[in-house]
């Protein structure tokens, strides 16, 4: 086993895990967007961003990909960490303004608004990747991925439009952390057709 603090708290770790998983299993809360257990970490969101100390020198890092050793010291929620996370959390708000699971998050952090550029107010998605993961590596569809470039990157089925390779299990709205999926499943599957007979009695 590998030893270590985190909030000057011994934890112990099996050797490949991350700070975020050992956090996990000692009940220490490191708030997280694209993380998921089932599947590979990407590192899309930065959230997950604790503080790594020794003596005089300290680095931010991400949790959820960072590998555990010997002796480190760990903060999950020091001054720098808080501040980092609330640039994030301005980040976040400016892509993705209209998704209520943000704002919560952001007020949870005392942020508000968001000084950066916002190129769609109706925008939900922050391009976590979480649901193409998912719908790659655990349902093993592959039926969305990331869609055009720069500003016009979305999620969906190829060319945007629906996919025969979708489905419809609803595993990556499940996972979405925005509440971005829930209003793109139709998009991706194709509206579920209607029985017209039945409906017509
Ligand atoms: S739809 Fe949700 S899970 Fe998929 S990339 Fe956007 S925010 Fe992440
Ligand atoms: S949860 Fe670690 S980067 Fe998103």
């Amino acid at each position: 086993m590998i030893k270590f603090q985190i909030n000057d708290q011994e934890v112990s770790a099996q050797p490949g895990w991350t700070v975020l998983e050992t956090a996990r299993e000692h009940n220490i809360h490191i708030p997280t967007l694209c993380y998921h257990e089932a599947v590979e970490p990407s590192g899309a969101c930065r959230l997950c961003v604790v503080e790594l100390k020794e003596g005089d020198w300290s680095k931010v890092v991400i949790s959820c990909m960072y590998p555990v050793e010997e002796g480190l010291q760990v903060y999950t929620d020091s001054d720098k960490v808080k501040n980092v996370r609330r640039w994030i959390l301005e980040m976040l708000l400016a892509q993705c303004p209209a998704s209520v699971e943000i704002q919560a998050l952001a007020a949870q952090y005392g942020v508000s608004g968001t000084r950066f550029e916002v190129h769609d107010a109706d925008e939900q998605c922050i391009l976590c990747g979480l649901c193409t993961r998912v719908c790659q590596q655990v349902v093993g569809a592959d039926a969305i991925s990331t869609v055009g470039r720069g500003v016009h990157k979305k999620i969906g089925a190829p060319y945007m439009e629906p996919s025969s390779a979708c489905v419809a299990c609803g595993s990556c709205v499940t996972v979405c952390p925005t509440g971005a999926m829930r209003q793109r499943l139709d998009s991706v599957r194709g509206v579920p057709k209607v029985n017209l007979a039945v409906n017509a009695r």
